[in-house]
């Protein structure tokens, strides 16, 4: 394998203690893996070249453990950190799984689900300052409804604000050096979630009493599930300075919520976020939020982990041979990508300009040429 393309923790890969340890359950059929233990995951993630790794409450203390075994267990995992100098740069809360939250959780209609739910959510903000993670995604997977009769969507938005607000006051409070960033999803399990695309979340921070705490964690399949482009919903969440983290998949369009090991379904698609993301300079983690096929043993657990990295790399590696491309640059000035950095205005020369609808309507812009250039570079025949 080159050098460049070997994963390392300066490239800030991470993934979820929930993406390895997955064991393969599907609505259709039960478990096929083992469980992992956490402390074996940042072992195993670090030996790749990982930088760290993410999880949810419920996935380092099982739900309802004593305060001695959750001192027992943080105790255990932070030695994994100290040996292998991985960090936990997110976390998480899961508002979803547990029976209480089948109405919602931010917007069950019962204010003390409510309540529950947003304490759960106080609870993991301190786990993940006791690990100095500067994230907190919310992904409000259970906030929906099927029954549309059962719920009055501008009430549950009042409600979604209300959460928020309440956690950044919370962080406020105690002090926290902590970010929370929004996860859209359209559906999958609610018929429909609230807050669906990048789009409408970030209409909905507007609305916030700490705006500037709060930003997104947009993931590529849940744009890809709605059949819009997840290149374009991360370009703007940059515009907006709203790209707080990013959750990497892979998914194709029309299909349930797969979750793919990045890269390995819409390859074109891939290419152009990795472009994005390392000519914007972002410096955010390269977080994956996916998980093995369920055909695989233990051992493809870390073939689909080093896949996801190395795919990565491999984009990165075409992105920076397209810039150096000459024929490509010809291709792009031809197009005129170039000359969209000028401005329009000023209003006089709007006004003013001497324009030949007839000559500009005659121009071609060469996209056949460029395209076919970017896709042989792709299939590695340039
Ligand atoms: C999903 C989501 C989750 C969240 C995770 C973090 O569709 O299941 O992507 O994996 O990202 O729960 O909040
Ligand atoms: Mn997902
Ligand atoms: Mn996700």
């Amino acid at each position: 394998m080159s050098d460049h393309l070997i994963p390392r923790p300066e490239h800030k890969f991470t993934f979820g203690l929930w993406t390895v340890g997955n064991q393969g359950r599907d609505p259709f059929g039960h478990e096929v893996r083992a469980p992992l233990d956490p402390s074996e995951s940042v072992r195993r993630l670090a030996t790749l070249g990982a930088y760290g790794v993410n999880f949810h409450d419920d996935d380092l203390i099982p739900y309802g453990s004593s305060p001695a075994d959750r001192a027992t267990i943080i105790r255990r995992f932070r030695i994994a950190l100290d040996e292998t100098g991985m960090k936990v740069p997110m976390t998480t809360t899961n508002l979803f799984s547990r029976p209480v939250f089948k109405e919602g959780a931010f917007t069950a209609n019962d204010p003390n689900v409510r309540r529950f739910a947003v304490r759960k959510a106080f609870e993991s903000i301190d786990l993940g300052a006791e690990f100095a993670a500067q994230i907190f995604v919310m992904w409000g997977g259970r906030e929906g409804v099927e029954a549309d009769a059962a719920k009055d969507v501008r009430l549950a938005l009042d409600r979604y604000r209300e959460a928020v607000d309440l956690c950044c006051e919370h962080i406020r409070d105690r002090g926290y050096d902590v970010r929370i960033a929004l996860e859209p999803k359209p559906n999958e399990p609610r018929g429909d979630i609230l807050l669906p695309t990048v789009g409408h979340a970030l209409a909905f921070i507007n609305e916030l009493e700490w705006p500037a705490m709060v930003g997104l964690n947009p993931e590529f399949a849940h744009e890809t599930m709605s059949g819009l482009n997840f290149t374009h919903a991360v370009a703007q969440t940059l515009w907006h300075n709203k790209l707080f983290h990013i959750d990497l998949n892979a998914q194709r369009i029309g299909k349930f919520d797969q979750d793919f090991r990045f890269g390995s379904e819409g390859i074109r698609d891939a290419f152009y976020l990795v472009r994005l993301l390392e000519d914007s300079g972002w410096d955010g983690m390269r977080h994956f939020d996916a998980h093995a096929y369920r055909t695989e043993d233990a051992d493809g657990v870390w073939d689909f982990a080093l896949g996801c990295m190395r795919t990565y790399l491999i984009l990165k590696d075409k992105a920076e041979r397209m810039r150096v491309d000459s024929e490509i640059q010809d291709a792009l000035r031809a197009a005129m990508a170039d000359q969209l950095a000028t401005p329009t205005g000023p209003l006089d020369a709007v006004r003013t300009a001497v324009l030949d609808e007839s000559a500009l309507a005659a121009q071609g812009y060469g996209h056949e040429r460029l395209d076919q250039l970017v896709t042989e570079l792709l299939l590695g025949v340039r």
